[in-house]
């Protein structure tokens, strides 16, 4: 399973980066807001840093004005996705733009049928958002299993994206699943480094090797 990272932040990026966990970024208005910088410019350093598709979401409502600002972020970077929402709308545009060989990565998928939908318009990814799910009662986990079962009964090529990810076991869950993706905040990348029994470990190594050095002497 891939590793996206879901941050519009260069320096966290960099620094998963060099641990090599980074195939991936992802972005959404929110994420961009958080940052207070111009938004192309973030995308283009993204696109520097990352060699793996970056998601930069369009803000128009229409499809005419999707389309106008998916061809000016296509153009930012060779390897920018332009996010688009799952809307009447969103995959008019989406329809257009495959056709015109511009990736894209359908957002805000909340049930299977949009899932299917969005994949059918030529949606390159789409991104079901599991935390939200959780948020209010249902089962985020179980909508990306529908997805992954529909996507290999038809042997769909669109990639699923699993979003939202708000602690570890979302990761776990959705690797034995099979989706092709998560895009992990950086909070909940951090975590997964951890277990206690590991630096328990790591404890008990230095002082036996502490004992072993004064033995030597
Ligand atoms: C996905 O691409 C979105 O940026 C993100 O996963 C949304 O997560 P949230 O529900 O924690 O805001």
């Amino acid at each position: 399973m891939k590793f996206f990272l879901d941050t519009a932040n260069v320096d966290k990026i960099r620094e998963f980066a060099e641990i090599g966990l980074v195939d991936g970024v992802t972005t959404n208005p929110t994420l961009i807001a958080k940052e207070g910088r111009d938004f192309h410019e973030v995308i283009k350093e993204i696109c520097s840093i990352v060699k793996g598709p970056v998601s930069a979401e369009v803000t128009a409502l229409d499809a005419e004005g999707m389309i106008k600002e998916a061809r000016e972020l296509s153009k930012l970077a060779d390897n920018v996705v332009v996010k688009i929402p799952m809307t009447k709308e969103g995959l008019k545009a989406v329809n257009v733009l495959s056709k015109e060989g511009i990736k894209t990565n359908v957002t805000l998928v909340f049930s299977a049928n949009q899932a299917l939908m969005a994949a059918k318009a030529g949606a390159t990814y789409i991104s079901p958002f599991v935390g939200r799910l959780d948020d209010i009662g249902q089962n985020g986990m179980q909508l990306i299993a529908e997805i992954v079962q529909i996507f290999r009964n038809y042997d769909i090529k669109t990639e699923i994206i699993v979003a939202s990810v708000r602690h570890p076991m979302h990761v776990i869950e959705a690797a034995e699943l099979g989706a092709d993706i998560a895009t992990i905040p950086f909070a909940v990348l951090d975590k997964m480094f951890n277990h206690p029994l590991t630096d328990k470990g790591i404890d008990r190594f230095m002082k036996d090797w502490e004992e072993y050095l004064k033995n030597k002497k």
